[in-house]
Protein backbone atom coordinates (compact mmCIF):
# COMPACT_ATOMS: atom_id res chain seq x y z
CA UNK A 1 0.00 0.00 0.00
CA UNK A 2 1.30 3.68 -1.13
CA UNK A 3 1.67 5.72 1.91
CA UNK A 4 -0.77 8.99 1.70
CA UNK A 5 0.94 10.77 4.54
CA UNK A 6 4.19 12.00 3.15
CA UNK A 7 2.44 13.47 -0.66
CA UNK A 8 0.50 16.18 1.79
CA UNK A 9 3.33 17.09 3.73
CA UNK A 10 5.00 17.50 0.49
CA UNK A 11 2.63 19.47 -0.82
CA UNK A 12 2.04 21.98 2.65
CA UNK A 13 5.61 22.79 2.24
CA UNK A 14 5.51 22.91 -1.53
CA UNK A 15 2.26 25.28 -0.62
CA UNK A 16 4.44 27.29 1.56
CA UNK A 17 7.79 27.31 0.42
CA UNK A 18 7.08 28.15 -3.45
CA UNK A 19 5.38 31.99 -2.34
CA UNK A 20 8.51 32.61 0.00
CA UNK A 21 11.22 31.78 -2.43
CA UNK A 22 9.77 33.52 -5.38
CA UNK A 23 9.16 36.51 -2.53
CA UNK A 24 13.03 35.88 -1.93
CA UNK A 25 13.63 36.58 -5.33
CA UNK A 26 11.84 39.43 -5.78
CA UNK A 27 13.35 40.71 -2.56
CA UNK A 28 17.12 40.29 -3.98
CA UNK A 29 16.37 42.18 -7.07
CA UNK A 30 14.96 45.02 -5.31
CA UNK A 31 17.86 44.74 -2.73
CA UNK A 32 20.61 44.65 -5.14
CA UNK A 33 19.11 47.86 -6.68
CA UNK A 34 18.77 50.03 -3.70
CA UNK A 35 22.62 48.52 -2.63
CA UNK A 36 23.64 49.61 -6.31
CA UNK A 37 22.47 53.21 -5.52
CA UNK A 38 23.84 53.57 -1.69
CA UNK A 39 27.11 52.37 -2.88
CA UNK A 40 27.23 54.74 -5.90
CA UNK A 41 26.02 57.74 -3.91
CA UNK A 42 28.72 56.92 -1.20
CA UNK A 43 31.58 56.85 -4.02
CA UNK A 44 30.42 59.77 -6.52
CA UNK A 45 31.21 62.37 -3.94
CA UNK A 46 34.81 61.34 -3.76
CA UNK A 47 35.06 61.26 -7.66
CA UNK A 48 33.42 64.62 -7.59
CA UNK A 49 36.26 65.95 -4.57
CA UNK A 50 38.61 64.36 -7.15
CA UNK A 51 37.63 66.13 -10.21
CA UNK A 52 37.79 69.86 -8.19
CA UNK A 53 41.05 69.19 -6.54
CA UNK A 54 42.39 68.26 -10.45
CA UNK A 55 40.55 71.91 -10.96
CA UNK A 56 42.63 73.64 -8.86
CA UNK A 57 45.88 72.65 -10.91
CA UNK A 58 44.51 74.38 -13.96
CA UNK A 59 46.04 78.09 -14.73
CA UNK A 60 44.96 80.85 -17.04
CA UNK A 61 47.16 80.51 -20.32
CA UNK A 62 48.12 82.90 -22.90
CA UNK A 63 45.46 84.01 -25.51
CA UNK A 64 42.63 82.91 -22.60
CA UNK A 65 43.08 78.81 -22.91
CA UNK A 66 43.82 77.57 -19.81
CA UNK A 67 47.00 75.48 -19.12
CA UNK A 68 47.13 72.49 -16.80
CA UNK A 69 50.32 72.50 -14.24
CA UNK A 70 49.98 68.93 -12.49
CA UNK A 71 52.95 67.40 -11.75
CA UNK A 72 52.98 63.44 -11.92
CA UNK A 73 53.95 63.23 -8.57
CA UNK A 74 50.76 65.04 -7.30
CA UNK A 75 48.81 63.14 -10.46
CA UNK A 76 49.60 59.61 -8.57
CA UNK A 77 48.65 61.00 -5.30
CA UNK A 78 45.04 62.06 -6.76
CA UNK A 79 44.45 59.33 -9.03
CA UNK A 80 45.67 56.39 -6.61
CA UNK A 81 43.32 53.81 -5.09
CA UNK A 82 44.02 50.69 -3.41
CA UNK A 83 40.96 48.92 -5.08
CA UNK A 84 40.27 50.71 -8.60
CA UNK A 85 42.11 52.53 -11.25
CA UNK A 86 41.42 55.94 -11.33
CA UNK A 87 41.67 58.01 -15.51
CA UNK A 88 40.84 62.04 -15.79
CA UNK A 89 40.87 64.09 -18.48
CA UNK A 90 40.64 67.72 -18.81
CA UNK A 91 39.29 69.77 -21.88
CA UNK A 92 38.77 73.59 -22.93
CA UNK A 93 36.00 74.68 -23.98
CA UNK A 94 36.86 74.63 -27.83
CA UNK A 95 37.55 70.99 -27.33
CA UNK A 96 41.27 71.25 -27.09
CA UNK A 97 43.01 68.19 -24.50
CA UNK A 98 44.44 69.85 -22.04
CA UNK A 99 45.64 67.01 -19.58
CA UNK A 100 44.84 63.56 -18.65
CA UNK A 101 43.70 60.11 -20.77
CA UNK A 102 42.68 60.83 -24.52
CA UNK A 103 41.34 57.08 -24.38
CA UNK A 104 38.86 58.34 -21.86
CA UNK A 105 35.26 59.06 -23.75
CA UNK A 106 34.76 62.97 -23.66
CA UNK A 107 31.32 64.12 -22.37
CA UNK A 108 29.59 66.54 -24.33
CA UNK A 109 28.42 68.65 -21.72
CA UNK A 110 27.22 72.08 -22.73
CA UNK A 111 29.38 74.99 -20.94
CA UNK A 112 27.66 76.70 -17.92
CA UNK A 113 28.58 78.09 -14.77
CA UNK A 114 27.11 76.31 -11.62
CA UNK A 115 25.74 73.71 -13.55
CA UNK A 116 24.94 70.25 -11.51
CA UNK A 117 28.17 67.65 -12.19
CA UNK A 118 26.95 64.15 -13.85
CA UNK A 119 27.70 61.00 -13.16
CA UNK A 120 26.96 57.74 -15.70
CA UNK A 121 28.53 54.47 -16.62
CA UNK A 122 30.80 54.71 -19.56
CA UNK A 123 33.77 52.31 -20.75
CA UNK A 124 37.29 52.69 -20.91
CA UNK A 125 39.26 50.40 -23.02
CA UNK A 126 36.92 47.90 -22.72
CA UNK A 127 36.26 48.38 -19.09
CA UNK A 128 32.95 49.37 -17.04
CA UNK A 129 33.56 52.75 -15.14
CA UNK A 130 31.48 55.06 -13.06
CA UNK A 131 32.25 58.45 -14.74
CA UNK A 132 31.69 62.38 -13.52
CA UNK A 133 31.66 65.31 -15.46
CA UNK A 134 31.31 68.87 -14.93
CA UNK A 135 32.51 72.28 -16.30
CA UNK A 136 34.23 73.91 -13.31
CA UNK A 137 35.66 77.87 -13.76
CA UNK A 138 39.17 77.20 -13.00
CA UNK A 139 39.29 79.87 -9.87
CA UNK A 140 37.30 82.01 -7.56
CA UNK A 141 37.56 85.38 -10.13
CA UNK A 142 34.84 86.60 -11.96
CA UNK A 143 35.12 85.81 -15.43
CA UNK A 144 37.84 82.90 -15.15
CA UNK A 145 38.12 80.46 -17.86
CA UNK A 146 35.94 77.27 -17.30
CA UNK A 147 37.31 73.68 -18.22
CA UNK A 148 35.66 70.43 -18.80
CA UNK A 149 36.78 68.02 -16.18
CA UNK A 150 36.06 64.18 -16.26
CA UNK A 151 37.04 61.75 -13.34
CA UNK A 152 36.37 57.80 -14.14
CA UNK A 153 36.99 54.99 -11.30
CA UNK A 154 36.55 50.94 -12.19
CA UNK A 155 33.45 49.82 -10.43
CA UNK A 156 35.41 47.22 -8.31
CA UNK A 157 34.60 48.52 -4.92
CA UNK A 158 31.14 49.58 -5.36
CA UNK A 159 30.26 46.16 -6.78
CA UNK A 160 31.87 44.87 -3.49
CA UNK A 161 29.94 46.96 -1.56
CA UNK A 162 26.52 46.61 -3.36
CA UNK A 163 27.33 43.04 -2.41
CA UNK A 164 27.90 42.78 1.34
CA UNK A 165 24.50 45.46 1.43
CA UNK A 166 23.40 42.86 -0.55
CA UNK A 167 24.35 40.01 1.10
CA UNK A 168 23.07 41.59 4.53
CA UNK A 169 19.96 41.53 3.71
CA UNK A 170 19.43 37.96 1.75
CA UNK A 171 21.59 35.72 3.84
CA UNK A 172 19.46 36.21 7.11
CA UNK A 173 16.00 36.11 4.92
CA UNK A 174 17.54 32.28 3.68
CA UNK A 175 18.32 31.50 6.85
CA UNK A 176 14.66 32.91 7.83
CA UNK A 177 12.91 30.28 5.41
CA UNK A 178 15.43 27.58 5.79
CA UNK A 179 14.49 27.95 9.78
CA UNK A 180 10.97 28.00 8.75
CA UNK A 181 10.50 25.37 6.35
CA UNK A 182 12.28 23.12 9.24
CA UNK A 183 9.49 24.22 11.69
CA UNK A 184 6.59 23.63 9.25
CA UNK A 185 8.15 19.89 8.28
CA UNK A 186 7.85 19.16 11.84
CA UNK A 187 4.80 20.71 13.12
CA UNK A 188 3.46 18.82 9.91
CA UNK A 189 4.79 15.42 10.46
CA UNK A 190 3.48 15.92 14.21
CA UNK A 191 0.00 17.04 12.62
CA UNK A 192 -0.36 14.15 10.74
CA UNK A 193 0.50 11.53 13.24
CA UNK A 194 -2.77 11.03 14.19
CA UNK A 195 -3.19 10.09 10.64
CA UNK A 196 -0.85 7.66 10.85
CA UNK A 197 -1.66 6.00 14.22
CA UNK A 198 -4.96 5.71 12.48
CA UNK A 199 -3.70 4.26 9.09
CA UNK A 200 -1.85 1.30 11.78
CA UNK A 201 -5.57 1.27 13.61
CA UNK A 202 -7.22 -0.13 10.36
CA UNK A 203 -4.32 -2.24 8.70
CA UNK A 204 -3.63 -3.68 11.86
CA UNK A 205 -6.88 -5.24 12.60
CA UNK A 206 -8.27 -8.55 11.67
CA UNK A 207 -10.56 -8.76 8.62
CA UNK A 208 -13.43 -9.79 11.44
CA UNK A 209 -13.00 -7.31 13.30
CA UNK A 210 -15.52 -5.01 12.51
CA UNK A 211 -15.56 -2.62 15.73
CA UNK A 212 -15.57 1.36 15.45
CA UNK A 213 -12.28 2.77 15.10
CA UNK A 214 -11.52 4.78 18.33
CA UNK A 215 -12.38 8.69 17.12
CA UNK A 216 -11.17 10.51 20.81
CA UNK A 217 -7.61 11.02 18.73
CA UNK A 218 -8.50 11.60 15.43
CA UNK A 219 -8.38 14.93 13.96
CA UNK A 220 -11.19 16.79 13.17
CA UNK A 221 -11.07 17.22 9.95
CA UNK A 222 -11.11 13.70 9.51
CA UNK A 223 -13.54 12.68 12.08
CA UNK A 224 -16.86 13.02 9.65
CA UNK A 225 -14.81 10.40 7.52
CA UNK A 226 -13.96 8.05 10.77
CA UNK A 227 -17.73 8.31 11.84
CA UNK A 228 -18.77 7.49 8.23
CA UNK A 229 -16.67 4.49 8.24
CA UNK A 230 -17.88 3.13 11.79
CA UNK A 231 -21.36 3.89 10.51
CA UNK A 232 -20.40 1.35 7.66
CA UNK A 233 -18.79 -1.28 10.13
CA UNK A 234 -21.75 -0.73 12.30
CA UNK A 235 -23.99 -1.48 8.84
CA UNK A 236 -21.96 -4.58 7.48
CA UNK A 237 -21.53 -6.04 11.28
CA UNK A 238 -25.24 -6.24 11.39
CA UNK A 239 -25.34 -8.10 7.67
CA UNK A 240 -22.66 -10.35 8.67
CA UNK A 241 -24.45 -11.37 12.06
CA UNK A 242 -27.32 -11.71 10.17
CA UNK A 243 -26.08 -13.80 7.49
CA UNK A 244 -24.27 -15.78 9.85
CA UNK A 245 -27.65 -16.54 12.29
CA UNK A 246 -29.58 -17.45 8.86
CA UNK A 247 -26.66 -20.10 7.77
CA UNK A 248 -26.58 -21.31 11.53
CA UNK A 249 -30.51 -21.34 11.27
CA UNK A 250 -30.62 -22.62 7.56
CA UNK A 251 -28.09 -25.64 8.36
CA UNK A 252 -29.92 -26.69 11.34
CA UNK A 253 -33.36 -26.54 9.57
CA UNK A 254 -31.63 -28.52 6.61
CA UNK A 255 -30.26 -31.10 8.97
CA UNK A 256 -33.55 -32.84 10.43
CA UNK A 257 -35.03 -33.60 7.00
CA UNK A 258 -31.93 -34.50 5.56
CA UNK A 259 -31.60 -37.18 7.90
CA UNK A 260 -35.24 -38.19 8.52
CA UNK A 261 -34.99 -39.07 4.06
CA UNK A 262 -31.65 -40.93 5.37
CA UNK A 263 -32.84 -42.94 7.73
CA UNK A 264 -35.84 -43.74 5.20
CA UNK A 265 -33.39 -44.44 2.18
CA UNK A 266 -32.09 -47.10 4.69
CA UNK A 267 -35.31 -48.46 5.45
CA UNK A 268 -36.33 -49.26 2.08
CA UNK A 269 -33.50 -50.66 1.11
CA UNK A 270 -34.00 -53.20 3.33
CA UNK A 271 -37.23 -53.88 2.34
CA UNK A 272 -37.38 -56.67 0.12
CA UNK A 273 -41.25 -57.28 -0.55
CA UNK A 274 -41.95 -54.33 -3.62
CA UNK A 275 -45.22 -53.23 -1.99
CA UNK A 276 -43.73 -52.38 0.68
CA UNK A 277 -40.59 -50.72 -1.57
CA UNK A 278 -43.35 -48.87 -3.39
CA UNK A 279 -45.26 -47.50 0.01
CA UNK A 280 -41.78 -46.19 1.18
CA UNK A 281 -40.42 -44.74 -2.07
CA UNK A 282 -43.81 -42.87 -1.59
CA UNK A 283 -43.32 -41.14 1.93
CA UNK A 284 -39.56 -40.63 0.73
CA UNK A 285 -41.26 -38.57 -1.94
CA UNK A 286 -43.43 -36.90 0.21
CA UNK A 287 -40.22 -36.06 2.49
CA UNK A 288 -38.43 -34.96 -0.61
CA UNK A 289 -41.05 -32.43 -1.66
CA UNK A 290 -41.19 -31.03 1.67
CA UNK A 291 -37.49 -30.29 1.68
CA UNK A 292 -37.53 -29.07 -1.25
CA UNK A 293 -40.29 -26.68 -0.51
CA UNK A 294 -38.01 -25.43 2.23
CA UNK A 295 -35.37 -24.81 0.08
CA UNK A 296 -37.52 -22.78 -1.97
CA UNK A 297 -38.57 -20.98 1.01
CA UNK A 298 -35.17 -20.51 2.46
CA UNK A 299 -34.11 -18.93 -0.99
CA UNK A 300 -36.72 -16.53 -1.05
CA UNK A 301 -35.89 -15.12 1.86
CA UNK A 302 -32.02 -14.33 1.28
CA UNK A 303 -33.72 -13.33 -2.32
CA UNK A 304 -36.07 -11.02 -0.60
CA UNK A 305 -33.84 -10.02 2.22
CA UNK A 306 -33.78 -5.61 2.04
CA UNK A 307 -30.27 -4.47 0.23
CA UNK A 308 -30.11 -7.78 -1.51
CA UNK A 309 -28.25 -8.16 -5.04
CA UNK A 310 -31.09 -9.21 -7.03
CA UNK A 311 -33.07 -5.43 -8.18
CA UNK A 312 -36.53 -5.37 -7.38
CA UNK A 313 -38.77 -4.36 -10.70
CA UNK A 314 -41.28 -2.15 -9.30
CA UNK A 315 -43.92 -1.65 -11.83
CA UNK A 316 -47.82 -0.23 -12.23
CA UNK A 317 -49.89 -3.53 -11.50
CA UNK A 318 -53.75 -3.62 -10.96
CA UNK A 319 -53.66 -5.27 -7.61
CA UNK A 320 -57.88 -5.96 -7.89
CA UNK A 321 -57.34 -7.86 -11.19
CA UNK A 322 -54.12 -9.36 -9.86
CA UNK A 323 -55.43 -11.07 -6.56
CA UNK A 324 -58.47 -12.31 -8.01
CA UNK A 325 -55.56 -13.97 -10.95
CA UNK A 326 -53.35 -15.41 -8.20
CA UNK A 327 -56.10 -16.30 -5.96
CA UNK A 328 -57.55 -18.47 -8.21
CA UNK A 329 -54.82 -20.57 -9.10
CA UNK A 330 -56.06 -21.95 -5.31
CA UNK A 331 -59.21 -23.26 -6.14
CA UNK A 332 -58.41 -26.41 -6.61
CA UNK A 333 -56.11 -26.83 -3.76
CA UNK A 334 -58.84 -25.30 -1.57
CA UNK A 335 -61.66 -27.28 -2.85
CA UNK A 336 -59.58 -30.49 -2.41
CA UNK A 337 -59.24 -29.14 1.19
CA UNK A 338 -62.92 -28.69 1.27
CA UNK A 339 -62.64 -24.87 2.19
CA UNK A 340 -65.02 -22.51 0.44
CA UNK A 341 -62.14 -19.78 -1.24
CA UNK A 342 -63.71 -16.61 -1.98
CA UNK A 343 -62.78 -13.21 -4.01
CA UNK A 344 -64.11 -9.89 -3.40
CA UNK A 345 -63.05 -6.50 -5.18
CA UNK A 346 -63.84 -3.26 -6.24
CA UNK A 347 -64.92 -2.05 -9.37
CA UNK A 348 -62.53 -0.16 -10.89
CA UNK A 349 -58.61 -1.28 -11.06
CA UNK A 350 -56.40 -0.03 -8.14
CA UNK A 351 -52.96 0.70 -9.23
CA UNK A 352 -49.78 -0.13 -7.43
CA UNK A 353 -46.29 -0.15 -7.94
CA UNK A 354 -45.33 -3.54 -7.86
CA UNK A 355 -42.86 -6.63 -8.92
CA UNK A 356 -45.32 -9.28 -9.87
CA UNK A 357 -43.27 -12.40 -8.40
CA UNK A 358 -42.68 -10.84 -5.86
CA UNK A 359 -46.19 -9.66 -5.10
CA UNK A 360 -47.90 -13.46 -6.14
CA UNK A 361 -45.42 -15.12 -3.61
CA UNK A 362 -46.37 -12.82 -0.62
CA UNK A 363 -49.97 -13.83 -1.69
CA UNK A 364 -49.35 -17.09 -2.13
CA UNK A 365 -47.92 -17.46 1.34
CA UNK A 366 -50.74 -15.59 2.67
CA UNK A 367 -53.63 -17.54 1.12
CA UNK A 368 -51.67 -21.02 2.03
CA UNK A 369 -51.61 -20.44 5.50
CA UNK A 370 -54.99 -19.40 5.52
CA UNK A 371 -56.33 -22.86 3.85
CA UNK A 372 -53.26 -24.53 5.72
CA UNK A 373 -54.35 -23.49 9.37
CA UNK A 374 -58.37 -23.53 8.50
CA UNK A 375 -60.23 -26.04 9.56
CA UNK A 376 -62.14 -28.54 6.85
CA UNK A 377 -65.54 -26.24 6.14
CA UNK A 378 -64.01 -22.97 6.74
CA UNK A 379 -63.94 -19.93 4.49
CA UNK A 380 -61.17 -18.17 3.17
CA UNK A 381 -61.59 -14.79 1.65
CA UNK A 382 -58.79 -12.54 -0.70
CA UNK A 383 -60.17 -8.88 -0.71
CA UNK A 384 -58.52 -5.92 -2.06
CA UNK A 385 -60.32 -2.47 -1.50
CA UNK A 386 -59.60 1.25 -1.84
CA UNK A 387 -58.84 2.50 2.05
CA UNK A 388 -60.26 6.31 0.73
CA UNK A 389 -57.09 7.87 1.83
CA UNK A 390 -54.53 7.16 -1.03
CA UNK A 391 -54.33 3.54 0.05
CA UNK A 392 -55.06 -0.17 -1.45
CA UNK A 393 -55.60 -2.51 0.81
CA UNK A 394 -54.91 -6.25 -0.15
CA UNK A 395 -56.55 -9.01 2.62
CA UNK A 396 -56.71 -12.68 3.33
CA UNK A 397 -59.22 -13.75 5.99
CA UNK A 398 -59.91 -16.84 7.18
CA UNK A 399 -62.28 -18.38 10.12
CA UNK A 400 -60.35 -20.60 11.37
CA UNK A 401 -59.04 -20.10 15.40
CA UNK A 402 -57.46 -16.76 15.75
CA UNK A 403 -53.49 -16.53 16.53
CA UNK A 404 -52.91 -16.10 20.38
CA UNK A 405 -52.43 -12.08 20.83
CA UNK A 406 -48.63 -12.54 22.34
CA UNK A 407 -47.72 -14.88 19.28
CA UNK A 408 -49.10 -12.00 16.47
CA UNK A 409 -45.31 -10.38 16.70
CA UNK A 410 -43.54 -13.17 16.80
CA UNK A 411 -44.81 -15.32 13.83
CA UNK A 412 -42.99 -12.77 11.49
CA UNK A 413 -40.00 -14.18 12.58
CA UNK A 414 -37.69 -16.28 10.74
CA UNK A 415 -38.52 -20.02 11.61
CA UNK A 416 -41.24 -19.40 14.30
CA UNK A 417 -44.17 -21.45 14.15
CA UNK A 418 -47.20 -21.60 16.97
CA UNK A 419 -46.84 -24.90 19.23
CA UNK A 420 -48.81 -27.73 18.26
CA UNK A 421 -49.25 -27.20 15.00
CA UNK A 422 -49.73 -30.00 13.38
CA UNK A 423 -49.50 -28.91 9.75
CA UNK A 424 -46.58 -28.89 7.78
CA UNK A 425 -43.86 -25.90 7.49
CA UNK A 426 -40.87 -24.42 8.34
CA UNK A 427 -41.43 -21.06 9.81
CA UNK A 428 -40.91 -19.14 6.65
CA UNK A 429 -43.67 -18.05 5.01
CA UNK A 430 -44.45 -14.70 6.95
CA UNK A 431 -40.74 -13.79 6.85
CA UNK A 432 -40.89 -13.66 3.33
CA UNK A 433 -44.06 -11.72 3.30
CA UNK A 434 -42.77 -9.52 5.68
CA UNK A 435 -39.77 -9.00 3.59
CA UNK A 436 -42.07 -8.58 0.28
CA UNK A 437 -43.97 -5.96 1.99
CA UNK A 438 -40.94 -3.90 2.85
CA UNK A 439 -39.20 -4.07 -1.20
CA UNK A 440 -42.86 -2.13 -1.59
CA UNK A 441 -42.76 0.30 1.12
CA UNK A 442 -46.17 -1.05 2.14
CA UNK A 443 -46.94 -1.89 5.62
CA UNK A 444 -48.66 -5.44 6.91
CA UNK A 445 -51.12 -5.77 9.85
CA UNK A 446 -52.45 -8.99 11.50
CA UNK A 447 -55.98 -7.17 12.69
CA UNK A 448 -58.00 -7.51 15.85
CA UNK A 449 -60.31 -10.64 15.44
CA UNK A 450 -63.87 -10.88 16.22
CA UNK A 451 -63.92 -13.02 19.53
CA UNK A 452 -61.45 -15.19 19.40
CA UNK A 453 -62.49 -16.33 15.56
CA UNK A 454 -60.48 -15.43 11.92
CA UNK A 455 -57.87 -14.08 11.13
CA UNK A 456 -57.01 -11.50 8.54
CA UNK A 457 -53.31 -10.11 7.51
CA UNK A 458 -53.72 -7.43 5.60
CA UNK A 459 -51.39 -5.66 3.39
CA UNK A 460 -51.42 -1.79 2.93
CA UNK A 461 -49.67 -0.64 -0.67
CA UNK A 462 -49.93 3.46 -1.73
CA UNK A 463 -51.95 3.78 -4.33
CA UNK A 464 -50.25 5.30 -7.82
CA UNK A 465 -52.59 7.63 -10.30
CA UNK A 466 -51.77 6.98 -13.61
N1 LIG B 1 -53.95 -17.92 8.87
C1 LIG B 1 -53.39 -18.49 9.96
N2 LIG B 1 -54.17 -19.09 10.88
C2 LIG B 1 -53.60 -19.62 11.97
N3 LIG B 1 -52.26 -19.64 12.21
C3 LIG B 1 -51.48 -19.09 11.33
C4 LIG B 1 -51.98 -18.47 10.15
N4 LIG B 1 -50.91 -17.98 9.45
C5 LIG B 1 -49.80 -18.29 10.15
N5 LIG B 1 -50.12 -18.94 11.26
C6 LIG B 1 -49.16 -19.40 12.27
O1 LIG B 1 -47.96 -18.69 12.13
C7 LIG B 1 -46.88 -19.61 11.92
C8 LIG B 1 -45.88 -19.01 10.97
O2 LIG B 1 -46.38 -18.98 9.67
P1 LIG B 1 -45.42 -19.01 8.45
O3 LIG B 1 -46.20 -18.93 7.20
O4 LIG B 1 -44.37 -18.03 8.70
O5 LIG B 1 -44.71 -20.41 8.54
P2 LIG B 1 -45.32 -21.83 8.24
O6 LIG B 1 -46.61 -21.71 7.53
O7 LIG B 1 -45.31 -22.56 9.52
O8 LIG B 1 -44.23 -22.46 7.31
P3 LIG B 1 -43.94 -22.11 5.78
O9 LIG B 1 -42.57 -21.59 5.77
O10 LIG B 1 -44.06 -23.39 5.07
O11 LIG B 1 -44.95 -21.10 5.36
C9 LIG B 1 -47.51 -20.86 11.39
O12 LIG B 1 -46.72 -21.98 11.75
C10 LIG B 1 -48.84 -20.86 12.10
O13 LIG B 1 -48.68 -21.43 13.39
MG1 LIG C 1 -46.85 -20.50 5.81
Amino acid sequence: MRKAEPRLQRKLLAWLLGPLLLLLVLDTAAAYWVSQRFANLAYDRALHEIAREIVLHARPGEAGRPRLEMSEATANVLLTDAQDRLFFRVDAPDGGLLGGDPSLPRARLAPGRGADPRFYEDSVRDERVRMVAAWMPINEAAGAPMVQVQVAETLNKRKRLALEMLASVVVPQLLLILLATAVVWIGVSRGLQPLQRLRHAVSDRSHLDLSPIDTHDVPGEVRPLVDEVNELMARLGKTFDFQNRFVADAAHQLKTPVSGLKAQIELALRESDPERVRHSLAQLYISADRLSRLVRQLLSLARNEPGALDTVQLQPLDLNAFALEVGMDWVPHAIKRSIDLGFEGVEHPLMIAADRDRLRELINNLVDNAIRYSPPGGRVTVRASDTGDGHARLAISDDGPSIPVEERQRIFERFHRLLGTQEDGSGLGLAIVSEIATLHEARIELEEDVDGVGNTFSVLFRLRHA
